[in-house]
Formats: structure tokens, sequence, C-alpha cells
């Protein structure tokens, strides 16, 4: 599949009578309003007075209260006054009004967005995002729900409610979100790390937040000092073991032992592969020092390491005074929680989130094993795109041990490198043998730069 089937087709196929019919609607809505507007700003307090007219019309049905010219003179000049006022009241809502029509413009251009038949089979039946919020239990509407700000119409947001962000698809999966929100509002939550991390993986991320309390690890214990900390297996009792078939540590270090599929199997064992990873260069193996002299001394000091199992990059790069941010999913193994006792800064985030980064700020992204065949081509050129914007320029993108199939490669990986703008340093590939060379597997390691602007 390349970028140019993913177009998205069903947002092609509006129904125009039910969009004109319903952008109708919202044009008397807005004519509406806008008289409203018009009435509350002519009998508010600090707007129109209309006395002058109401005074005028006394004194032509009571001619008999004739007065001196002198007195119709003040009067008059009374109510020029008061209606040069009013002219300037008059120009400051035609602004107002003119301010509000933007807005409302802005707002039918999002509407066929809100009703499309895309997202509307998606969250089920004909309804907008609101009914669809409405059909919630009272604690989900409560945290996903819009709010109105008690300030009023805020210019910065563009509006005067706010909606808290949660993934697209919690939408779709709509029984999946109502157990999630079904809780003692103060208690403590359920244990149900597997299902929420399951949710987040269809694209229900964020996760909306809650009101309770995780469950805590008995007997916490306060966290080994660093530099220990990075290389010291944490206490037991730094966690709750209910959501992973392992209950220990040292079940965890021995995995590797095992048989059977885990991801990262072989991460938790501190004393293993893991003490050696990056040490090295040799063919796909980069070693960190050897990507570092690829730039001047000193310039790479902050960077992202995405899918970074138990936080070893992250370690490594702190032994050199470099800050990684390591992104990791709990896949059956505290992975946050062991980076996080090894004193490094993990993150509960899968692949499909946009980078929480602004635009030119890092230094350094690596990912090893993570970006990968297995993502949808669209989704993984959406996330290549999305490093190259938080990287700064100059600024590296360390793909470490890409797997794909030897015919992906040149047809599909590369050109997709390219298009996102990444310029090549270093480039090796390799076949990947472990499930035999037949498979036809292959692995690429990268040393790519974003270009200086
Ligand atoms: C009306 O206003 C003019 C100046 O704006 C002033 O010269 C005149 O005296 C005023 N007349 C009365 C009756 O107040
Ligand atoms: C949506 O509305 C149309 C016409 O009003 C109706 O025929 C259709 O069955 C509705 N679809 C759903 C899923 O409710
Ligand atoms: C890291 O920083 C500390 C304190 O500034 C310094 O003493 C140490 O030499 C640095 N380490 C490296 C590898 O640059
Ligand atoms: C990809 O292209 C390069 C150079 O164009 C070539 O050397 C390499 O063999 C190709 N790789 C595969 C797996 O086809």
């Amino acid at each position: 599949m390349g970028a140019e089937d993913y177009s998205p087709k069903k947002l092609q196929h509006h129904n125009p009578y039910n969009t004109t019919r319903y952008k109708l609607k919202i044009l008397v809505l807005v004519i509406l309003t806008n008289l409203l507007t018009f009435y509350i700003f002519s009998t508010g307090p600090s707007s129109f007075n209309f006395q002058p007219i109401s005074k005028y019309t006394q004194h032509l049905s009571l001619p008999i209260n004739w007065e001196p010219p002198s007195g119709l003179l003040r009067e008059l000049n009374a109510t020029h006054r008061e209606l040069t006022a009013s002219r300037v009241q008059i120009a400051e809502l035609t602004q107002q009004l003119k301010f509000t029509n933007l807005i409302v413009k802005a707002l039918l251009t999002d509407l066929p967005h809100l009703r499309s038949p895309a997202l509307t089979s998606q969250i089920g039946g004909n309804s907008t995002i609101l009914d669809y919020i409405n059909s919630l239990s009272h604690e989900t509407k409560l945290a996903i729900g819009p709010h109105k700000l008690p300030l009023g119409y805020s210019p910065r947001m563009g509006s005067d409610e706010l909606y808290p962000p949660v993934g697209g698809s919690c939408l779709k999966y709509k029984d999946e979100l109502s157990q999630y929100m079904t809780y003692t509002v103060g208690g403590e939550c359920p244990v149900d790390d597997v299902f929420a991390q399951r949710l987040m993986l269809k694209g229900c991320e964020p996760l909306p937040r809650r009101r309770c309390h995780p469950k805590a690890p008995k007997g916490y214990k306060n966290p080994a000092p660093l530099p220990g900390s990075l290389w010291a297996t944490p206490p037991d009792t730094s966690i709750v073991w209910d959501p992973y078939t392992c209950k220990n540590y040292k079940c965890l270090i021995d995995r590797q032992n095992t048989p059977g599929f885990y991801d990262c199997k072989d991460c938790f064992n501190l004393k293993g592969r893991e003490k050696a990873r990056w040490l090295f260069d040799r063919g796909l193996d980069y070693g960190i020092d050897q990507v570092l002299s690829a730039k001047p001394r000193g310039t790479i000091r902050i960077g992202l390491d995405i899918g970074g199992g138990a936080g070893t990059f992250a370690a490594r790069m702190k032994e050199r005074n470099i800050t990684i941010i390591t992104t990791s999913m709990n896949l059956d193994g505290p992975f946050n929680s062991f980076i996080s006792s090894r004193g490094l800064l993990s993150m509960h985030l899968s692949i499909s989130q946009r980078l929480p980064f602004f635009e030119n700020t890092l230094d350094i992204v690596h990912s090893m094993h993570v970006l990968s065949n297995w993502i949808p081509d669209v989704m993984l050129e959406f996330t290549l795109y999305d490093i190259y914007r938080v990287l700064r320029p100059g600024g590296l993108l360390w793909l470490d041990h890409f797997f794909c199939f030897g015919h992906q490669l040149n047809t599909t990986y590369v050109p997709m490198l390219n298009r996102a703008g990444f310029k090549r340093l270093r480039w090796n590939a390799g076949l990947k043998l472990d499930r035999g060379a037949d498979k036809n597997e292959w692995y690429f390691s990268a040393l790519l730069e974003k270009p200086m602007s």
C-alpha cells in the first residue's frame, strides 16, 4: 500500500442534501443569534439609550406643553449628544458582529468534518459528536464533554468551551470506553492496565482522565540514588504486579531463558546483553560514541528514544550527560516503572500519537526494532514527518535495526525516508536470519539528518 492509496475516500461522499440542509439550519441559527445579540445590546445597561427618541415623541404628542425655544434647544442639544454617542456604539457593535460572523464562518467550514459519514459510521448512527457525548455515562461525559469556560469566550482558544482531549477511536469503542470510565469517584481505580493499554494501542490515545487513585505498590521504598540506580534492579516493592505474568523481577530476568515470545525478552537483565548495547560499532550495530561524533562535541544534548524498552539507551546517554525521554508500552512487563526506577524519564505513549514536542527542538531521535514494517505505510510516513518536525535543523534520526522484507527496502522505505526530507549520513542493510534466509527478511540501520536550514 502506498501513500497514494490513502485518500480519505469516505470523507468525499458527503450527502450534499444533508450538508446543505444542515448549513441552512446553522445559517438560520446564526441570524437568530445575531438578532438576539442586537436585542441584548440594545437593552443591556452599558449600551444604547433610546431615551432621546422617547423624549422627542413625548414632545410631539403633547403640544400643550410648549416650551420656550431655549428649553427645546437644550433638549435638542442633549438629543444630539446622545445620538452621537449612539453612533459610536453602533460602530462598536458592527465590529463585534463582524467578529462573530468570522467565528461562525470558521465553524461552518468545520461542520462537514464534524458530521462526515466516516466519523458518523465510527461513532454509530447519524449523530453529531455532541449527540454522541450526550449518550455516554455521566462520568464519561464529565471527562470528555465540553465545559463552558468560567470567564467566557477566550480569543486565544477561539471558543467559550473546552473539550478535554481523547483519542479519536475512543468514540468507536463506546462500550470499552464506558467500562474504562466505570469506577468509584474518589476511590481506588480498577486494576485494568492491560485493558486500558489495549484501548490505547487501538488508537484510544490519550485515554480520558479519571477521578480515582491507582492502586499503590505495597511497602514502597525510596528509589536508589543516581548513578547507581542506572544499572540496579529495583526492589519488587516498587511495582503493582497484578497486570503482568511475572510477579517479581527475578521472573522477568529469567524470562530470557524460557520459551515463548515476550517483548524485549532479555531487557530486564541489566547484566546480560543490555550491558553492552551501543558500546560497539559494527555493521548494523552503531555505537553511541560513533554516532555522536557525527556532530560537533556537546551539541547533541536532548532527545527521544521511541519504544525504548527498558531504557538502556537513555541510561547510556545519561552517562554522556545527554537527556533522553524513553517512550515505552508496558507489554506484559513494568517497563515504564523500571525506566523510572533507573532514574530516567519514561513516557507511556504508543507510536500512533503526535509527538508531544515543539518543532525544531530535539537534537536526536532514536528507535530500535519498533519503527518497522508492522506499521501501516501511511502511518509510518506520518510518523517520519512528525519526527522530522520535532528534530532541530541538523538533528539526527537513528533508525536502529528497522526490519522489513527485501522487496520493501528499495521500493517503500528508501523513497519514504527521502520524501520525509532526511539526508543519509550512514546506511547499512543486511539479511535478518533469525527466521531463516528464505524469508528474505532484512534489517537496515541508518543515521539520518534533518538538513540544516
Ligand atoms: C447647544 O450646544 C452649542 C455647542 O455645541 C452651544 O453653543 C449652545 O449654547 C447650546 N445651546 C443650549 C441651549 O444649550
Ligand atoms: C441515518 O438517517 C437516514 C435518513 O434520515 C436513515 O435512512 C438511516 O437509516 C440513518 N442511519 C442510521 C445508522 O441511523
Ligand atoms: C557530565 O557532567 C558532569 C558535570 O557537569 C561532568 O563532571 C562530567 O565530566 C560530564 N561527563 C561527560 C561524559 O561529559
Ligand atoms: C537496494 O538498492 C541498492 C542500491 O540501489 C542495492 O545495492 C541493494 O542491493 C538493493 N537492496 C535490495 C534488498 O534490493
